[in-house]
């Protein structure tokens, strides 16, 4: 690079220039606030790990910290959950679109929970074996997609559609809900696969060829060993306190708890739905636009709640673009748009789109670099652009829906392609600014994500900011 191309400041920096006063080190924010784990002590969590999840800890600190009581709350991306269920603890009347059946399942389950009869579901697992021995013709639940195909062996398969066998003529519908998510729950630790980044991985003793180097799961349970230990967690857990002291008070003047309003299906599509300034607040976490696959990692789960291969390609191609197999969905948004008379905001998103210079700046430098064959996969770029621009229509659609005053908290994580660092809190908080928002800070945790080793051996040891974005309507 030659010294005068040096001194001509990127786009990405102007941003970051203009932007520096609104980013702070969240010291307050610290890893174990923001993660999942935070969440380690409390039943569901612990029942089924939904490790996309963030923590209930960081929700309640944004809704006791910035709101003077308990309103509306929303969150577009609403995972496992945490956001409605802290909300609701609460008092807080809480609101979520989530398109993984995954999630959806496990906030159903959540709301089952009220109420449960625990005597009942005891009895109900103390005769399960014998009620099970009692079946002879079983029906068959799990019907395997390409990518899950002898994920358990032949007995524990038998056992798995027994029970579901079983669970179907459970008359009482919450304990119906909690047997099945008693199984959901337990179908890695029974099964040949694990879940590691973005794919399955296989043991060796699977019947499947697997190429390279055998790897070793560890323990695989039987169906029998890890639904008992899952029962007994779930009924200690039911049977003792959950309350989490940091916000006992809060919870405590909660004279109400309101039930939780799931929506299932895409935000892109559900929140153009939603009425003008709605929402007092908005508590989310998107996926990152870092190629992770959740239709892959919640593969079990998903055949076990029904879906076959077309639905798990559709669902894949549905959720927001963060996967190089994601193809563009700007027909679909403009027809969106065009079908609730709604033209002009399509357009308006688009421009303010095409507004950031960083963005253009990114788009332009991914495709360059494309061409040169620096990514490590060619539909990156189209990646990284549709995220954006999907993001783009989610934030105007959660500016419109939120009150004057309200807030936006955003948890998401910059990224970095062939070197070329992507500000994802600075480019989002500029499309919020210019559809609505102000943009009061931008919380940098303390410590960022590193590397992963090949791209440090390639450009250096950085790390990308991990942020919390705290937006406000205006
Ligand atoms: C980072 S996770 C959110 C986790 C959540 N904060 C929790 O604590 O469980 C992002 C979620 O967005 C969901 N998602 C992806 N695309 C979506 C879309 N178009 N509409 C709604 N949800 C979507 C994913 O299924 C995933 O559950």
């Amino acid at each position: 690079m030659t010294q005068t191309a040096e001194l001509i400041p990127t786009e990405r920096q102007l941003l970051y220039s203009r932007l520096a006063d609104r980013l702070e080190t969240g010291y307050h924010l610290n890893r174990k606030v923001v993660s999942f784990q935070a969440n380690k002590g409390e039943p569901i969590y612990r029942w089924f790990k939904y490790k996309e999840g963030f923590s209930s800890t960081l929700v309640k600190y944004f809704l006791t910290e910035y709101a003077k009581k308990p309103g509306k709350l929303l969150d577009p991306f609403a995972g496992a959950g945490t956001t409605l269920f802290a909300g609701q603890e609460l008092g807080w009347k809480s609101y979520g679109v989530e398109i993984l059946p995954v999630g959806v399942f496990v906030m159903e389950t959540r709301e089952a929970l009220n109420d449960i009869n625990i005597e009942a579901l005891r009895s109900t697992v103390k005769n399960l074996w014998a009620e099970l021995a009692k079946i002879e013709n079983y029906e068959t639940y799990i019907n395997h997609i390409t990518i899950t195909k002898d994920a358990f062996s032949d007995e524990t398969e038998i056992l798995l559609n027994k029970f579901l066998t079983y669970c179907s003529k459970i008359k009482d519908k919450k304990i119906q809900t909690i047997f099945r998510f008693a199984a959901f729950s337990i179908l890695e630790e029974i099964s040949f696969t694990r879940k590691d980044g973005q794919y399955l991985r296989w043991d060796y003793r699977s019947k499947r060829n697997l190429p390279g180097k055998p790897f070793d799961i560890g323990k695989i349970y039987s169906f029998e060993e890890a639904i008992t230990r899952k029962f007994s967690q779930i009924i200690s857990d039911l049977s003792g306190s959950t309350t989490n002291s940091l916000f006992a008070d809060f919870e405590d003047k909660a004279s109400v708890q309101h039930s939780v309003k799931i929506i299932s299906g895409s935000c892109l599509e559900e929140l153009p739905k939603l009425d003008d300034d709605f929402f007092d607040f908005i508590v989310t976490s998107p996926p990152y636009c870092n190629r992770y696959d959740y239709t892959r990692t919640y593969a079990l789960e998903l055949v076990f709640l029904g879906n076959d291969n077309d639905q798990v390609r559709n669902l894949r191609q549905a959720m927001l673009s963060c996967t190089v197999e994601n193809k563009e969905k700007v027909d679909y948004l403009q027809n969106i748009y065009t079908s609730i008379s709604r033209q002009k905001d399509f357009d308006r998103v688009i421009e303010v789109y095409k507004s950031s210079n960083a963005m253009m700046e990114v788009n332009s430098v991914l495709d360059e670099l494309n061409k040169l064959e620096k990514l490590n996969n060619n539909n990156i770029a189209r990646m990284v652009r549709n995220y954006f621009l999907e993001m783009c229509f989610v934030t105007f659609e959660m500016a419109r829906i939120t009150k004057r005053g309200g807030y936006c908290v955003m948890v998401n994580d910059n990224v970095r392609y062939g070197g070329e660092e992507i500000p994802v809190d600075l480019i989002l908080s500029e499309f919020a600014e210019n559809l609505g928002f102000n943009i009061n800070k931008i919380f940098v945790l303390p410590r960022g994500k590193g590397n992963s080793s090949q791209q440090m051996g390639l450009h250096g040891r950085t790390e990308v900011r991990k942020c919390v974005y705290l937006w406000q309507k205006k």
